[in-house]
Order: structure tokens, then C-alpha cells, then sequence
């Protein structure tokens, strides 16, 4: 009885391990190859994916590279004003957010963010710090950093909080 209890309590504690990548990411061509097999991966067009990193670090870049490698063709501008930026593939939904701006919680309801993130698609939102009471938690937290290599380089680290996440981290490697 008791290793069975013990056994119940190990295999929580596994379920809700956090899966972490660490990335170089050397310049932009790297970033691009990385958002390139991002979008290959299984499960995505499903997923939440929060991109936290200072000004300019590239949250935006590799949006735009993971939204090409998706099929998105045309003009993908920053949602920096318009806080979301929504687009339509033929086998789904794609909204990219830019919480920077956003400073009215009233807005959440009335723009209809609730029901984006009930919705299937994929969502990819940037500063989610200034929305983080209201979002639900992401499939894979994305942290990019500069690093000291050289002004181009950054650091990816991606960690999964879902079985959703834990399998695009999986088929990443
Ligand atoms: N390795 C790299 N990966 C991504 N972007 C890079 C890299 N090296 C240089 N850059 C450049 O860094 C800049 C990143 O700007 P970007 O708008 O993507 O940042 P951001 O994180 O979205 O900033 P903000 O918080 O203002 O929205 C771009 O000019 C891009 O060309
Ligand atoms: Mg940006």
C-alpha cells in the first residue's frame, strides 16, 4: 500500500516536469531556421506560445519567419498598435498579439480575446506580462535573450507547461 502510494506521488510529480530547450540562435538566419522547424512541428496550429524578451530581442522576427514557414503569405506587420494581428490559413487560424500597449482589461471582454483563447488555432503573443491575469497559461513559454557572442546572437529557451507543449518540444528535436 505504501509503495503504491509513493508510486502515484512520482508519477504527478512527472506529469508536470517542465520540458526545457535551451538554443543559440548565432543571427537571424539561425532564428529563421529555428521558427522554419517550429512550424513543421506536430501540434502547433493547436498551441499557445508566449514570447517574453526585452526590446528588439527578435519576438517579432521570429514571428514572421514562423508565419512564413506556416504559409502566410504577404505583408505580417507587428501588432504593436493594433495589439492583435489575426490570419486565416485554410486549415487554421493564426493571431498574433502584442500586449505592450495593452492597459484596459475591459478590452479583453470587448475585443473578444476570451473567446480567441477558447478557440482553437494558434496563438502567439508578445509581452504577455501585461496581460499575464488574464491569459491562460501558455503550451510553451519562449524566452529570448541577447547574448554576448555577438550583436546578432540570442538565446532561445523554450519551456513546455502542457502535454501540447511537451510534445512540440519533443518533435523539435
Ligand atoms: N538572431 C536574431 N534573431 C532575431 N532577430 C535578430 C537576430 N539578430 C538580429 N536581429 C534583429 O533584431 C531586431 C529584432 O526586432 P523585433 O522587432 O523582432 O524585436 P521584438 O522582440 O519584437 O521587439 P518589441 O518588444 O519592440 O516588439 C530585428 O531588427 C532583427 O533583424
Ligand atoms: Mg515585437
Amino acid at each position: 500500500m505504501r509503495n503504491q502510494l509513493v508510486a502515484i506521488e512520482l508519477s504527478a510529480v512527472n506529469r508536470h516536469t517542465p520540458i526545457v530547450k535551451t538554443l543559440l540562435l548565432p543571427d537571424e538566419a539561425a532564428t529563421r531556421g529555428f521558427a522554419r522547424a517550429l512550424a513543421l512541428a506536430q501540434g502547433l496550429a493547436n498551441a499557445f506560445v508566449a514570447l517574453h524578451g526585452d526590446l528588439g530581442t527578435g519576438k517579432t522576427t521570429l514571428v514572421r519567419h514562423l508565419l512564413e514557414g506556416l504559409g502566410v503569405t504577404g505583408r505580417i506587420k507587428s501588432p504593436t498598435y493594433a495589439v492583435v494581428e489575426s490570419y486565416e490559413l485554410p486549415a487554421f487560424n493564426i493571431w498574433h498579439f502584442d500586449f505592450y500597449r495593452f492597459n484596459d482589461p475591459q478590452e479583453w471582454e470587448e475585443a473578444g480575446f476570451r473567446d480567441i483563447f477558447a478557440s482553437s488555432g494558434l496563438k502567439l503573443a508578445e509581452w504577455p506580462e501585461k496581460a499575464a491575469t488574464l491569459l491562460p497559461p501558455a503550451d510553451i513559454d519562449l524566452h529570448l535573450t541577447t547574448h554576448n557572442t555577438s550583436e546578432s546572437a540570442r538565446m532561445a529557451t523554450l519551456t513546455a507547461n502542457t502535454p501540447l507543449g511537451a510534445g512540440l518540444l519533443e518533435a523539435l528535436a
